[in-house]
């Protein structure tokens, strides 16, 4: 029996539905617990300082952000990325941290025909071989970060190297990049270990075998808790002044720095954000999360930023609209800017962002320890490496 109430129940119903509509929800797959959590948090804030500054409303529809933690695991991320489509419905997606992560949400996305907005994960394929027209990065694919590594490093007199990386795709991908190119370059690679990504505690017996080889430079990939815990073994173990540590940049993140303190000094990275950029963007930037959050910006704080600013600039194009897809997809390819990390553009080719890349050291300056810039390649951009949109 349908009671008198019933037609009323369903009108509010869809008053509360036309209500809903006026949000644009974006759902946000980070990691808020295990390895990588800081390197969510900081993605948030900036996403969130984003919309403080360049409008978190559109056309009188709010962006709210609804987050999920991937918790770092392939599965866990693939949930609850079908969780914020099939039960929340949101308009798009923005995540995640890890490669293998965005490996495990990929499929889905695609087929679901949901943009879905990459603010770290790395993993090439995504931007390569199984590229898709849904799936658009804008922090960095794991080449184009670790391939400039190569040349340079041969190019200041280093001709053996030795590789060590967290072992899951991003830390294989990006040894994969810095080996073809000093081996390209004439260098040789003397060395190559591989230390789990959840279970490493001691990095002991992986830098007792450096210590015994003995190559011209180390080059590592490890960011989160296991950087803080690498770069103090290193420094323990006495390394440092015996064996140049190089890699990639996020090994000294801000995020990680006030952990590792001066065991820090002397590393030399590649990265496509350091906080000592000399420009009017980067200083504004800094000292509007400074003032809000107390602390340094970090390239993870950037990428969110940045991800932040190119959304509600696609929404101001599409005037706030998100029912079709492949105009809101348009519209972001037309954003360009220059933010704190210099020029942003997504190409259009690879859905990959073009950028530069600095290469810093990070040296004692004055009381502080900080990210010194001794080179930058300009608009760094992948080729498409077997993506075909
Ligand atoms: C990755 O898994 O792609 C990644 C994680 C942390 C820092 C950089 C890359």
């Amino acid at each position: 029996m349908r009671h008198w109430w019933y037609g009323w129940i369903v009108g509010l119903g869809l008053v509360a539905t036309s209500h809903a509509e006026e949000v644009i929800k974006v759902g946000v797959v980070l990691p808020f617990s295990g390895v990588y959590a800081s390197l969510g948090g900081d993605i948030t804030d900036g996403m969130q300082l984003a919309l403080e500054i360049y409008g978190s409303e559109i056309a009188g529809k709010k962006i709210i952000l609804i987050t999920e933690d991937s918790e770092v695991k392939p599965s866990v991320g693939l949930t609850k990325t079908k969780k914020l489509v099939f039960q929340d419905k949101v308009d798009l997606l923005v995540g995640p941290v890890a490669s293998n992560v965005a490996g495990a949400m990929r499929d889905f996305v695609h087929t679901a025909k949901i943009p879905l907005i990459i603010p770290n994960a790395g993993n090439n394929l995504l931007t390569g071989e199984k590229c898709s027209p849904w799936v658009i990065r804008t922090s960095f694919s794991n080449n184009q970060i670790n391939g400039v590594m190569g040349p340079w490093l041969y190019a200041q007199g280093y001709r053996t190297l030795y590789l060590m990386a967290a072992d899951y795709a991003a830390g294989r991908q990006m040894m994969d990049a810095v080996r073809r190119g000093f081996i390209g370059a004439g260098g040789e690679i003397v060395g190559e270990e591989y230390p789990p990504l959840r279970e490493t505690k001691d990095f002991a017996p992986y830098l007792a075998k450096v210590k015994a080889i003995h190559p011209d430079a180390l080059y590592v990939f490890f960011a989160g808790g296991l950087a803080i815990q690498f770069v103090k073994q290193y420094h323990a173990f006495g390394l440092k002044g015996e064996i140049p540590l190089t890699g990639a940049g996020w090994l000294t993140s801000p995020l990680f720095l006030p952990a590792q303190g001066a065991a820090a000094v002397g590393f030399t990275g590649a990265l496509n954000y350091v906080p000592s950029i000399d420009s009017d963007e980067n200083r504004s930037f800094q000292a509007a999360f400074s003032e809000k959050h107390q602390r340094t910006a970090s390239e993870f704080t950037v990428q969110g930023f940045d991800t932040g600013r190119l959304i509600v600039e696609a929404l101001k194009v599409t005037g706030g609209e998100t029912d079709d897809k492949s105009a809101l997809v348009d519209a972001i390819h037309g954003v360009r800017f220059t933010g704190p990390r210099g020029p942003f553009r997504i190409d259009p080719a690879t859905n990959n962002v073009i950028q530069d890349i600095y290469i810093f050291q990070m040296r004692q300056v004055g009381y502080n320890i900080r990210h010194v810039v001794i080179d930058k390649i300009e608009n760094v951009q992948d080729p498409p490496n077997g993506c075909k949109m």
